[in-house]
């Protein structure tokens, strides 16, 4: 009875998510959409020619939104679920955790990024401090491998939590970019520790 309230409290919170409307009316594959929009309007790092990649792109949304920018460039989404085709957008079905992994996603491009995005988070287990640890693992290890595909101009953008672990990624972001910022997009449920971290240009270490 109580999950059942819970589910249902959901699905009216839902229908009354103003950027949940918006998805539905502008034909977004997800909410998240906006977020990258806002993002994107924040520090304008999608050019019409960029090579990007974005990581944990399912159902979507984050892909339609780079791939209507990008005329001239790549867009390669990877996801550990599948993902609806979109048109001019490659996909890999994978975990980007694993190493054999990485060295896929690097022979897709097959040339050096400009971008790589990142909306991936890890699955929830109830235990709201060890989540943000695993999310805050899964932002880290973007950071090392987009230090490694990115050109030396390139900008990563990706979700991380406020929370556990938060110092650690930001010092990490700190030692390998020369420019690192923070933003949470009005789209990004206040109630949530989501935040992005935007990181620019490669330092030689
Ligand atoms: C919040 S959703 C992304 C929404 C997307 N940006 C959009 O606009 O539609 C997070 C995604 O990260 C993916 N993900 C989580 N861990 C991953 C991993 N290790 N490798 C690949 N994808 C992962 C999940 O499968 C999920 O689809």
């Amino acid at each position: 009875m109580v999950r059942k309230k819970g589910l249902k409290n959901y699905i009216i919170s839902k229908h009354r998510d103003p950027f949940f409307k918006k998805a539905k009316n502008t034909g977004y594959r997800s909410r998240s959409a906006f977020k990258l929009i806002e993002l994107n309007k924040k520090f304008k790092f999608i050019k019409s020619n960029s090579t990007v990649i974005d990581l944990g792109s399912a159902p979507g949304g984050w892909s339609q939104v780079a791939s209507q920018l990008i005329k001239r460039g790549i867009t390669l989404s990877v996801d550990l679920k599948d993902m609806e085709i979109i048109k001019g957008v490659k996909f890999l079905k994978l975990d980007f955790l694993e190493e054999k992994n990485k060295k896929k996603i690097i022979e897709a491009i097959d040339t050096k990024a400009d971008i790589v995005l990142s909306d991936m988070a890890a699955d929830t287990t109830g235990n709201k401090n060890l989540d943000c640890i695993r999310t805050n693992l899964l932002c880290a290890e973007v950071i090392e491998f987009a230090r490694f595909v990115l050109k030396d101009t390139g900008v990563v953008v990706s979700k991380l939590f406020n929370g556990t672990d938060f110092i650690k990624v930001k010092n990490l972001a700190k030692k390998n970019f020369k420019k690192v910022n923070f933003f949470k997009p009005k789209s990004s449920k206040d109630a949530s520790k989501e935040t992005y971290i935007h990181c620019e240009g490669i330092k030689t270490l």
